[in-house]
């Protein structure tokens, strides 16, 4: 029962003090829900403003994929290193221990495999991604591939769900023969994701221009690492897509299948949170690489 006598006086209103104006640190954010800011704020650093994912949900389309074979021996350890981690609900519930606590984005769409044609896809059930306290759900979107118009849907109504409950949709440009690693198709690609609903945008980084497909994206981008490539390398597109804006990196294989992945997954923190150049990012991994 609620006290009735004795209570304090609310007296402490700073009158002389002013509210302090707001404003979210995010990309084209400032007018999201409550929920969508603060899961977005648990994917991304508040001080830089970046994130490093690890993704690994490669075996959902390819199967056992070299360097996830045994996701408890090679990337459990990685766990604690990487700021999100983005993976398919049944990897989650098998070999990626609750405690954790590592923001999750979750793979939520699923079709076909690469023995198929790719981006067949329906989207999971929201009820999943709550249960599984998803920070955002991660959909395939096919722009200019057989399955468009299906992708979008999926993008649309995860959209809608995303919002009724406060996750974020992390749209994803779609593997496929329509990927064209220039310019001229991931600006259409990330802008039509963006309009259609997408919180934040995954994509690929393309040598030339890549500071506009930024700029015409209205909320944060992420890239894709891709291939594997020798260490220096991937540092050196993760150095550049930062310096061109995006908002950092969902790296997977350049991580994972690296000689040294713990040295790597720190080496690629330094160039995206802390401002290390690729010459630098690399000359960290090999001093971490030499002490482990
Ligand atoms: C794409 O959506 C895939 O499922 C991976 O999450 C993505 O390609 C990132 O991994 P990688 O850096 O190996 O390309």
């Amino acid at each position: 029962m609620a006290d009735a006598e004795g209570l304090k006086a609310a007296d402490n209103y700073g009158l002389d003090i002013p509210v302090s104006a707001q404003s979210y640190y995010l990309k084209g954010l400032e007018y999201a829900d409550w929920g969508i800011k603060d899961r977005m704020s648990r994917i991304f650093n508040k001080k830089s403003g970046k994130t490093v994912m690890l993704a690994f949900d490669h075996g959902y389309i390819m199967g056992p994929t070299s360097g996830l074979e045994r996701i408890d021996l090679s990337i459990v350890p990685l766990l604690e290193y990487a700021d999100s981690i983005m993976c398919s609900r049944g990897i989650l519930r098998s070999c990626i221990p609750p405690t954790f606590n590592k923001p999750i984005s979750l793979r939520f769409s699923a079709g076909t495999t690469i023995l198929n044609e790719l981006n067949d896809e329906c989207i999971i059930d929201v009820d999943e991604a709550i249960r599984l306290n998803a920070s955002c759900m991660a959909i395939m979107v096919s722009v200019g591939g057989k399955y468009e118009a299906k992708t979008i849907q999926n993008l649309v109504r995860t959209a809608d769900a995303g919002n009724k409950y406060g996750i974020p949709t992390l749209g994803v440009t779609a593997v496929g023969k329509e990927l064209v690693r220039d310019a001229r198709y991931l600006s259409l690609a990330t802008r039509v994701i963006a309009e259609n609903g997408a919180t934040f945008v995954k994509t690929y980084y393309c040598e030339k221009d890549f500071e506009k497909v930024v700029a015409a994206c209205p909320v944060p981008i992420v890239i894709a690492g891709g291939k594997k490539l020798p260490e220096n390398e991937a540092l050196e597109v993760a150095y550049k897509a930062i310096s061109d804006g995006a908002s950092g990196v969902d790296m997977g294989r350049n991580v994972f299948q690296s000689e040294d992945p713990i040295a790597m997954i720190k080496a690629v923190k330094g160039v995206v949170h802390d401002g290390l150049s690729a010459v630098q990012g690399f000359e960290l991994y090999n001093d971490l690489k030499q002490i482990l």
